[in-house]
């Protein structure tokens, strides 16, 4: 394989995936990468229709084109060419000759989901400037910042929504904790799942959730209001955050998703450069999406209900009039994140090594 197309590749895999899911296959095709979506990959409730997975897939090409720009490519992406493949969601033509893609290749390997509790310092206006100016570039896709404690704190309580859910349903606390990497050892030899030490837990709260694996212990901890009382304390950790985006897409197409997840990645990366730490929190959003789309099931009408409200909420706050908020996540300075995720190696991502 040409060396550089490989760096490009690894740049793609380097992405973030909901539960470092990693839905990407890709192969190579004389100058062309083609990139499917590896549907088997993410079975959540959170990934109804496969909207997760593209936002995960969108945000792997935008790290493909930055890097395709690093090695001195010209990248030209064609989006879905094959409607009869769903699954073959893009081809990046590469040929020599240099586009313009900034300076955020250095900051793909830097970029991380970082869950610890933050400083509460408003962005200034340079960070702000920056990270808005990134809104022009993707048709299909829009962001929105939110400053201001008032609407940090309900933005919070949206947030923290999230958590109880997937404490009290058995369907997603089951795919939570088949993703659980309890151990280093485990997370890097397989390069896959959310290693635990990324959840920034202190130690004893390590231990009770170690326990809550078993859905019959969470069942018994939730009678003395367990998924309340977590629930309350991270939407306190939350609360400490200097501001919340979204990514907003024009529909539920494939194609906006897509966009959506390029524009996210590429926010990511332009906070990474900054200084920022950066935290995912599109569980609710995801839940909203799967809602909208008819796919009720697994959820009780109380569950729903709590999706819908607070969705319209983080609607309101936002002030979005027009399409879907895709993705919501805090964004401000904190200490980095004691622990990083993995991935797996490049041969499991190749479609070429799968069929030898
Ligand atoms: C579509 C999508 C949804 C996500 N939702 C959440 C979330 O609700 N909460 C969270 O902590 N992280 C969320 N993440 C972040 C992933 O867990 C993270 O990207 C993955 O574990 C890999 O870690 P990294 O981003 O540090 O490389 C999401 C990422 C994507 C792409």
């Amino acid at each position: 394989m040409n060396p550089d197309f490989e760096k490009i590749i690894e740049a793609g895999s380097r992405a973030p995936s909901g539960d470092n899911s990693q839905p990407w296959l890709f192969d190579i095709d004389d100058n062309s990468i083609v990139i499917y979506n590896n549907v088997n990959r993410d079975s959540s409730l959170y990934n109804y229709n496969q909207t997760a997975s593209l936002i995960a897939i969108g945000a792997c090409i935008e790290n493909m084109i930055i890097a395709a720009g690093h090695f001195g490519y010209t990248a030209d992406l064609v989006l879905f060419p094959d409607l009869s493949v769903s699954t073959k969601v893009a081809i990046i033509n590469l040929s020599a000759g240099l586009t313009p893609v900034g300076d955020l290749y250095g900051h793909i390997i830097d970029r991380c989901n970082n869950r610890k509790a933050y400083q509460g310092i408003d962005l200034d206006e340079g960070e702000r400037t920056a990270l808005l100016g990134i809104t022009n570039n993707f048709d299909g896709a829009s962001l929105f910042l939110v400053e201001g404690r008032e609407s940090v704190a309900k933005l919070s309580e949206a947030g923290g929504k999230n958590e109880k859910l997937v404490l009290e349903n058995y369907w997603l606390h089951k795919f939570l904790f088949d993703q659980i990497a309890w151990s280093a050892e485990s997370a890097a030899s397989s390069g896959e799942g959310v290693y635990v030490k990324t959840l920034e837990m202190p130690p004893p709260a390590q231990l009770i959730f170690k326990l809550c694996s078993n859905w019959k212990v969470m069942k018994f901890f939730n009678k003395f209001h367990l998924a309340d009382l977590i629930c309350q304390q991270n939407t306190q950790l939350y609360k400490k955050t200097g501001a919340y985006g979204v990514v907003v897409a024009r529909s539920d197409s494939p194609r906006d998703i897509v966009q959506a997840g390029r524009m996210i990645e590429k926010v990511w990366l332009s906070a990474t450069k900054l200084g920022l730490s950066f935290n995912a929190m599109a569980g609710l959003v995801l839940l909203a999406a799967r809602i909208r789309q008819g796919g009720t099931e697994h959820l009780t009408l109380a569950e729903q209900e709590v999706v819908r409200s607070s969705y319209s909420e983080i609607i309101k706050i936002f002030g979005i009039q027009h399409g879907f908020a895709l993705f919501v996540f805090r964004l401000g300075h904190s200490l980095p994140p004691s622990a990083r995720s993995y991935r797996m190696p490049i041969k499991r991502i190749l479609c070429s090594s799968l069929t030898e």
